[in-house]
C-alpha cells in the first residue's frame, strides 16, 4: 500500500507538472502511479549501502530525460546503460527509443528485484539488469549509450571511467555519455577518451554530456 509520503509526493509532482503545462511528465507520472511502479526515493541507510561507494536511490525518469536522449543519434543496434540503475525509472524513459536493449547496473539485489517488478508490470521487455557494483562491471563492449544520474562517489565514477575506456580501446565505437547532477565531471574532462558535447542546467541540476573520441585526434 502507498504510504501518505508517497501520496503527498506524487500530488506534489503532478501540480507542478500542471502548473508547468507539462503533459508527457504528468503521463509518466499518473501511468506509474496506476500500474502500481514503485519508484520511491530510497536513503543510503535503508539500502544498507557503505556510503564511500553509493548515494541514495532517487529515480529521474520522466520527459526531461526523453527530450535529453531525443537529440542524440541513436543507430539502429544501440545499446543504452544505466550505471546506478534503481528501481528502473531512468530506464523506463530510455525504453521509448530504438534501442536494442537498455541494461541497468545496480548495486542494490532489492532494488533491482523492484526494478524487474516494474517492467513486468510496464511490459517492457529489452530492458535487463545486473547486480553489480559499477566499479567492477566490464561487460561494456557493445554499449553505446551510458546514462548517471549521480549515482555514486567521485572514486567509483574513476573505476568506471577506466573500465569504459578500456572497452574504447578494445572496441573502438561511438560513445555518448549523458551525466545527470554531474558532480564528478571533471573526471570525464580529464580523459583522452572523450570529447564534451554539451552542458546545461535543467530541473536544478547540471547536465553535461561526451562522446568517444580516438586519443590523439581533438
Ligand atoms: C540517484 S539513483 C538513480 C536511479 C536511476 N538511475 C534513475 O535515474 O532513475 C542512484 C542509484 O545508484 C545505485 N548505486 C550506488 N552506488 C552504486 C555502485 N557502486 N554500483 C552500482 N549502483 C550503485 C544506488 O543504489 C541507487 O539506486
Amino acid at each position: 500500500m502507498a504510504s501518505p509520503f508517497s501520496i503527498v509526493r506524487f500530488l506534489g509532482n503532478a501540480t507542478r507538472a500542471i502548473l508547468r503545462g507539462d503533459a508527457r511528465q504528468l503521463y509518466f507520472d499518473v501511468r506509474n502511479r496506476l500500474r502500481r511502479v514503485d519508484l520511491e526515493y530510497v536513503s543510503v541507510a535503508d539500502l544498507g549501502l557503505p556510503a564511500d561507494v553509493a548515494h541514495f536511490h532517487s529515480q529521474s525518469g520522466g520527459d526531461l530525460l526523453r527530450q535529453v536522449f531525443a537529440r542524440l543519434p541513436i543507430p539502429k543496434g544501440s545499446v543504452a546503460l544505466d550505471f546506478g540503475s534503481g528501481k528502473g525509472g531512468a530506464i523506463i524513459s530510455l525504453h521509448q527509443f530504438g534501442f536494442a536493449e537498455i541494461r541497468g547496473v545496480e548495486l542494490s539485489e532489492p532494488l533491482v528485484a523492484v526494478a524487474r517488478e516494474n517492467m513486468r508490470r510496464l511490459g517492457l521487455e529489452r530492458a535487463r539488469f545486473f547486480v553489480s557494483d559499477a566499479a567492477k562491471f566490464r561487460e561494456l563492449d557493445d554499449v553505446t549509450h551510458i546514462y548517471l544520474y549521480n549515482p555514486f562517489p567521485c572514486p567509483v565514477v574513476a573505476d568506471v571511467i577506466r573500465n569504459i575506456e578500456s572497452s574504447l580501446a578494445a572496441a573502438p565505437r561511438e560513445l555518448h555519455v549523458v551525466y545527470r547532477n554531474a558532480l564528478c565531471q571533471d573526471l570525464f574532462d580529464r580523459s583522452a577518451r572523450f570529447t564534451p558535447v554539451s552542458r546545461f542546467t535543467r530541473d536544478r541540476h547540471e547536465w553535461r554530456i561526451w562522446k568517444s573520441v580516438t586519443p590523439g585526434s581533438r
